[in-house]
This record gives structure tokens, C-alpha cells and sequence, in this order.
């Protein structure tokens, strides 16, 4: 069974100072889910938004948002972002000596829990736990920077963990999505696609999330 396709923007390539103009634009082509980026400069090569932006945007939005915790301690930040106003945390499988309690202190925040895994990350490290998890997030790039090509070596990793995954449970895809790659996630399995240099680097964000929306549907982009 498939599940149907959502585009969730990366808020990384927004432009942080209309941040909330931003979030209205892609809000106005019906997204659901908005993608928020953290980084540690420890876990990636690179500093982004943190509790204080989040918290920010939870006042300008209903939307659902997505937090990708890239950093290095991520059972000490969940619980903040989660006051801030996050929906969902999700961490990466690289950090976790212990994914299990992990797991189950993020589910008592009240939140989905998420696991994510870098393009050199085998497929065997999540396993044992993608049935504990509500989101699978695969990187296709490998993360601290958008803008980045789609490593397409990465494909059957994603049809790997689709065949693992319950209908109720997302596979997200994240790096490099645009108008040529949507499709390929989609056919390997993928449900949620982030977007980031996509959607805010140039053009109507609107516009650019019913284009990518199309292309993952297998329909025509206009
Ligand atoms: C990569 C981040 C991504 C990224 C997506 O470090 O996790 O969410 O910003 O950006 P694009 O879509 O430009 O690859
Ligand atoms: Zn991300």
C-alpha cells in the first residue's frame, strides 16, 4: 500500500529575516509538515536554528513541525524543543549508544519519534528499531548544508527500509529533493520529501512546492 506524498520545506534555505512570510508562502500550496534543521557545529560542520527560532515559528504556524536534531546529544535537547514546539524529534542513529531509551523519552514528551541515518550509514544500524520509530529519515546527502546534489546511491537504502515499514509510519527523505529527483524517493518508497534550496532558493515557494508535489506524483510540472 502506498502512503500519500508530502513535501515538508526546509526552513534552512528560507530567508531567516521574513521567516514568517516564508512559512505563509509554502502554508498557501497546503503543506502540512514544515522541516527545521538544527545543527551543533560538533555532528555537522555547521550552525543553524535552535530552541529560540523554533519557539518562534510555533507563534506564526499550526503547521507540524519536523525537527531534525543533527547533534551530538540529542537526549539532552529533545525535551527543549519539544516546550519550544516541536511535533516531532528526530536523531540520528550515528549518536545513539542507547536508541532505545532514546526512543522512549522522546515518545513520553509526547511527540513522534524519528531515526535518522547518513548516506555512509549501513541500512542494518536502524533494523532492530525502525518498528519502535514513527519516522524513518534517510539522508541523501550528507548533512550541514543545503543546496547539495542527490546521491542517488542512496536509493536502495530507501527501498531497503520501505519494505520494513508499517503503513502508519513515515519515510522521509532529506537532500537534494528537487523537481528530477522527487520522483526517484517516491518510487523507492519514500512518503515525505524536504525541500530546501528547492522551495526558498529562487521563485514563488508556493509554486516551487506544487511543482515538486506534481513531479513526485508522477505528473507534469508546470
Ligand atoms: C541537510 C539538511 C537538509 C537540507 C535540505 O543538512 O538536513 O534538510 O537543508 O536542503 P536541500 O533540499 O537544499 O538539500
Ligand atoms: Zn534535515
Amino acid at each position: 500500500m502506498s502512503r500519500p506524498v508530502r513535501i515538508a520545506p526546509s526552513l534552512l534555505d528560507a530567508d531567516m529575516g521574513r521567516l514568517a512570510e516564508e512559512i505563509r508562502a509554502v502554508e498557501s500550496a497546503g503543506v502540512e509538515w514544515l522541516h527545521l534543521d538544527v545543527m551543533d557545529g560538533h555532528f555537522v560542520p555547521n550552525l543553524s536554528i535552535g530552541v529560540p527560532v523554533v519557539a518562534g515559528v510555533r507563534r506564526h504556524t499550526r503547521l507540524f513541525l519536523d525537527t531534525h536534531l543533527m547533534i551530538t546529544d540529542p537526549a539532552r535537547y529533545a525535551e527543549p524543543f519539544v516546550k519550544a514546539g516541536a511535533d516531532s524529534i528526530t536523531f540520528h542513529i550515528e549518536v545513539a549508544s542507547q536508541p532505545v531509551p532514546l526512543i522512549r523519552q522522546i515518545r513520553e514528551l509526547g511527540v513522534r519519534v524519528g531515526v535518522s541515518l547518513n548516506p555512509d550509514c549501513p541500512v542494518e544500524r536502524v533494523l532492530d528499531i525502525v518498528g519502535l520509530v514513527d519516522i524513518v529519515l534517510v539522508m541523501t546527502v550528507f548533512p550541514g548544508f543545503g543546496g547539495q546534489t542527490f546521491m542517488r546511491d542512496c536509493l536502495p537504502k530507501i527501498e531497503a527500509i520501505a519494505r520494513c515499514l508499517r503503513p502508519d509510519q513515515t519515510l522521509e527523505v532529506d537532500g537534494g529533493v528537487n523537481i528530477e529527483t522527487a520522483p526517484l524517493a517516491v518510487a523507492a518508497g519514500a512518503d515525505t520529501l524536504v525541500a530546501g534550496s528547492a522551495v526558498f532558493r529562487s521563485g514563488d515557494p508556493a509554486a516551487n512546492v506544487s511543482a515538486l508535489l506534481s513531479a513526485a506524483r508522477g505528473g507534469p510540472v508546470k
